[in-house]
């Protein structure tokens, strides 16, 4: 139903483009042809991406193409696509900025990703501590490896690839898996079977993807976000038609935060595989200049009180993530963008969206990430 009406308003976009003088010039994005659900070349489905991607395309009014390219290169793959104008919008990379640079703006956030607990048919967890005593699959080499190393009792199993981790759960070598989301739903439909996936919240363990486009298409990125606001529930409706969802979800602060190493590795291997936590360490000067924004610049302390100690918990921006746990930066881009009109106190915040520079709100946002209360 929903599809129908999408095309219809597709239609009349198509028709409106076809009038106009000139011919739209295509909306061309890269994506991997090898993570799916998220994006895959074979098949009759595409993933995740490619739909949301030729969605876009529609509401732009512009024909979609696809350029099919591997993202294991990491930030290399960035500088040869996006940032070469070999296509307009990479989809599927970390909601971050400065990932490659200053070259490189983001639009979004698409879609929360991170690593997912799998269990057999069934099982249901309450803790991760419940794990004791039994075998659990990572990665090698992934956040999920070095978090599960912190959980006493557990005995890890490791494996080159997350699918293989997913596959050594369903022939019995192991009690758990604790896996890149994608990466489950994968071997789910591979061998049309049905685990439980659980979400675990913990740091470094969930992270937006966005939409990367090269620096000199400011408009378009603007024109990104926008949509992206607006078909929020669409992509979440997709996503779940392609299996991604949690069947429960745990919490699990393996890191207190006071013991946090900062080594500020930046790692992207595949697309939407870098953790935000990790990104947020590679920045300082961003963080600073976010808390002087804060305090100074755009004011926002006269309301939310310095280094945004609030003068109430309503307002005590530090408490964001215990509020709203790992969700929270989603939280804060829709009060920062839209402001909010109702608020228990009848106190207003104002909408900063033609106020102020989203460079300026994403420096906040990651110095405030830095400010987050554990409890
Ligand atoms: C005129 C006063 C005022 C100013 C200036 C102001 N805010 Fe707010 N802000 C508020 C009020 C009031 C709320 C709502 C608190 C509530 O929900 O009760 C709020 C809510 C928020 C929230 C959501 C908090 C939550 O936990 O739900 C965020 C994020 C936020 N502001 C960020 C900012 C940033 C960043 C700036 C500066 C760019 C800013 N605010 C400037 C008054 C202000």
């Amino acid at each position: 139903m929903h599809r129908y009406r999408a095309s219809l308003c597709a239609a009349c976009l198509a028709l409106l483009a076809a009038s106009s003088p000139r011919a739209a010039e295509p909306f061309r994005v890269c994506l991997d042809p090898d993570v799916p659900p998220l994006s895959s070349a074979s098949g009759e489905r595409h993933g995740v991406f490619y739909e949301v991607g030729e969605r876009l395309a529609r509401a732009l009014g512009r024909p979609f193409r696809v350029f099919w390219w591997p993202t294991d290169l990491g930030k290399r793959a960035i500088r040869l696509t996006v940032l070469a104008d070999r296509c307009d919008a990479m989809l599927g990379l970390p909601f971050v900025k400065g990932l490659v640079g200053p070259r490189l703006l983001v639009a979004g956030p698409l879609l929360e990703l991170g690593y997912v607990l799998v269990l057999p048919a069934g099982a249901r967890i309450a803790r991760m501590e419940d794990l004791a005593g039994g075998r659990v699959a990572v990665a090698f080499d992934s956040e999920a490896q070095t978090a599960l190393a912190t959980l006493p009792g557990v005995e890890p199993v490791t494996f080159r690839q997350p699918e293989e981790a997913v596959r050594a759960l369903l022939r019995g070598e192991a009690d758990a898996a604790f896996v890149w989301e994608p990466a489950a739903v994968r071997v789910e439909q591979e061998t049309g079977t049905r685990l439980v996936i659980v979400r675990v919240d913990g740091p470094r363990l969930r992270w937006q993807a966005g939409v990367g486009v090269a620096r000199d298409k400011r408009e378009l990125r603007d024109r990104l976000d926008e949509l992206i606001a607006r078909m929020r529930s669409e992509i979440a409706e997709i996503a779940r038609a392609y299996g991604l969802r949690y069947d429960h979800a745990i919490s699990w602060n393996w890191l207190p935060a006071a013991t946090r190493p900062r080594d500020g590795h930046l790692r992207p291997r595949a697309s939407a595989v870098v953790p935000i936590a990790a990104a947020t360490d590679a920045a300082p000067e961003v963080i600073e200049r976010g808390r002087e924004l804060f305090n100074s610049v755009l004011g926002c302390a006269h309301c939310h009180g310095p280094d945004a100690v609030g003068p109430d918990k309503a307002r005590d921006l530090r408490r964001m993530r215990i509020r709203y746990r790992s969700d929270w930066p989603e939280t804060y881009w829709r009060a920062v963008l839209e402001g909010r009109l109702q608020t228990r106190s009848g106190l207003v915040m104002p909408a900063w969206k033609d106020t102020a520079a989203r460079e300026d709100l994403e420096a906040i946002l990651l110095w405030l990430s830095s400010l987050q209360l554990e409890r």
